[in-house]
């Protein structure tokens, strides 16, 4: 069966949000497609998402309120076939860690110019979980139109 993690630092803003926009568009097509997240810290281990994020994804119709936060294993390694990081740094700490470098994708390289997903937890304010969210959402659903068949 196909599956993808998605990754970032913390596990608490950014790639709670892609795993639950990868579910619904999942649901929603009814494909077979495992949906995953992590970070690459354990800084907030068990903790579930940051409130902003669950407020931007509870407005777009999706609950990512009872994830909860954990950081990636080397069985992650084996057990995914797509591994996507939300940013250069994620890339940067993946490889160093040893995935696969075949796997490794970066959310940004599906139609945003390979941009870095910004890290909101650290803007002030809810409006760049806005942008963050639409962001994530036109990648996420650009990926899985393109492994879907
Ligand atoms: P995330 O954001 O990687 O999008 O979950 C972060 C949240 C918290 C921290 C880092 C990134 N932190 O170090 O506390």
């Amino acid at each position: 069966m196909k599956s993808i993690l998605f990754v970032c630092l913390g596990n608490i803003c950014r790639s709670p949000i892609a795993q639950g926009v990868a579910n619904k568009f999942v649901s929603k097509n009814h494909l077979d497609i495992v949906v995953d997240s992590c970070g690459t810290g354990d800084y907030h281990k068990g903790e579930n998402p940051c409130q902003n994020s669950i407020k931007v994804s509870t407005e777009h119709g999706i609950d990512i309120s009872k994830h909860q936060a954990r950081a990636i294993t080397k069985e992650d390694f084996k057990q995914f076939e797509m591994i996507v990081a939300l940013d250069d740094s994620n890339i940067a700490n993946l490889l160093k860690m040893g995935c696969p470098k075949e796997k490794l994708h970066k959310l940004g390289s599906f139609g945003y110019d390979n941009q870095d997903v910004p890290d909101p937890y650290f803007f002030n304010g809810f409006e760049g979980f806005e942008k963050v969210f639409l962001m994530i959402e036109s990648c996420v659903h650009t990926l899985i139109k393109g492994i879907q068949k």
